[in-house]
């Protein structure tokens, strides 16, 4: 099948997509620098997949570094979650932002090339559709953004896109994430954010361990059936089932694609409450306050693209997504430690 080396592994969605990568049969290669993760959660992927994993502390931003891993493991693809996602913190930090993230991503590029890897699938956002397309977003609509943070993922896109014009034999995939929540059925894995979680489930999820006392709920007087925002939320491992599909998918095939990986299905504020609330058996105290700066009404793919290219659609409903949120946080009280 081949070594995948997973930027950013130790995260969230990286750490549920090398356990699938492993569960399919790829070996797994980990590059993170720990800023935003554990390196604990490594021995939990190897412990659910029962294979092991190579771990390379190190960041993508440091030439060196990225010369060491490939020099290390003979990579056949790279799947690169590796960057800051903060949305707010981006518009306070936009240099450290556009530094780390398109600046490593480039500087991971060049390692790529000058080892003759050509394969990358890339962790782009739903937050590529901006303020002006209509819900369900198409991949052929235009990309622009409302943040720093939103900006690195349209303009890495479009660095991908321009590698795959210089270089025929490049194969790039650009997933585009709608909401992603839940956490692996075995409860080792799972969304662990550092402070107070700036997302709607962790926040959730807080509340429901005590951890947080209310949840605030940005707005109730949007054009929504309820008044209250609407995304389109995922199970984190159907996302990181998605990128399997997608680097066997760039395994075969060459030029640059950017597919959507949702549910194709939107879900409001109170809705998802009404889930977690079942999920975990309590009431979630919650209160309405003013909208959040930026938010839109409602975001949700067409996820026909996914299916075609991939024969991919996401699996698991609301309820299953909160059940294993609320199971992750259950049994992992103080976080991954
Ligand atoms: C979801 C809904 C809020 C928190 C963000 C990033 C996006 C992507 C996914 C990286 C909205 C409401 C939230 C709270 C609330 N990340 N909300 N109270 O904003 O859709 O997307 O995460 O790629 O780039 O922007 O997700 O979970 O923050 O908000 O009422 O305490 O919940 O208004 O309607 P969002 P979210």
């Amino acid at each position: 099948m081949g070594k995948i080396l997973v930027t950013g592994g130790a995260g969230f969605i990286g750490s549920h997509t090398c356990v699938e990568l492993l569960d399919a049969g790829y070996e797994v290669v980990v590059m993170d620098n720990l800023s935003n993760s554990k390196e604990a959660v490594i021995q939990r992927i190897e412990k659910i997949a029962g294979k092991p994993v190579d771990f390379f502390k190190g960041d993508i931003c440091c030439a060196e570094d990225c010369e060491t891993v490939f020099s290390q493991f003979a990579i056949d693809a790279v799947v690169h979650f590796a960057g800051y996602k903060a949305v707010g913190e981006s518009v306070e930090k936009p240099l450290m932002y556009y530094n780390n993230n398109i600046g490593g991503s480039v500087t991971l590029l060049e390692a790529m090339q000058k080892h003759n890897c050509k394969r990358i699938v890339f962790s782009s956002s739903a937050t590529v559709y901006g303020m002006n397309n209509e819900a369900p977003y198409t991949e052929d609509m235009p990309t622009s953004a409302t943040n720093p943070y939103g900006y690195t993922k349209v303009m890495i896109e479009q660095i991908l896109r321009d590698v795959c014009v210089s270089d025929g034999d490049f194969s790039a995939v650009a997933l585009r994430y709608f909401n992603p929540i839940g956490a692996h059925k075995s409860g080792l894995l799972g969304e662990d954010p550092n402070g107070i979680p700036n997302n709607l489930v962790p926040y959730i999820a807080k509340v429901a361990s005590g951890k947080l006392e209310c949840l605030g709920v940005f707005g109730d007087d949007y054009d929504t059936p309820d008044g209250t925002g609407v995304r389109d939320y995922i199970h984190v491992t159907d996302l990181a089932k998605g990128h399997v599909c997608a680097i066997d998918y760039a395994m075969k095939n060459k030029g640059f694609e950017a597919v959507n990986l949702g549910t194709g299905n939107g879900s409001s504020v109170l809705q998802v409450v009404e889930a977690y609330e079942k999920a975990c058996g309590k009431a979630i105290p919650k209160k309405i306050t003013p909208r959040r700066a930026g938010d839109i009404a409602v975001s949700y793919a067409d996820a026909s693209k996914a299916l075609e290219l991939f024969g991919w659609s996401a699996k698991a409903d609301i309820n299953e997504m909160c059940e294993d949120s609320w199971n992750f946080t259950k049994l992992n009280p103080a976080g991954i430690i």
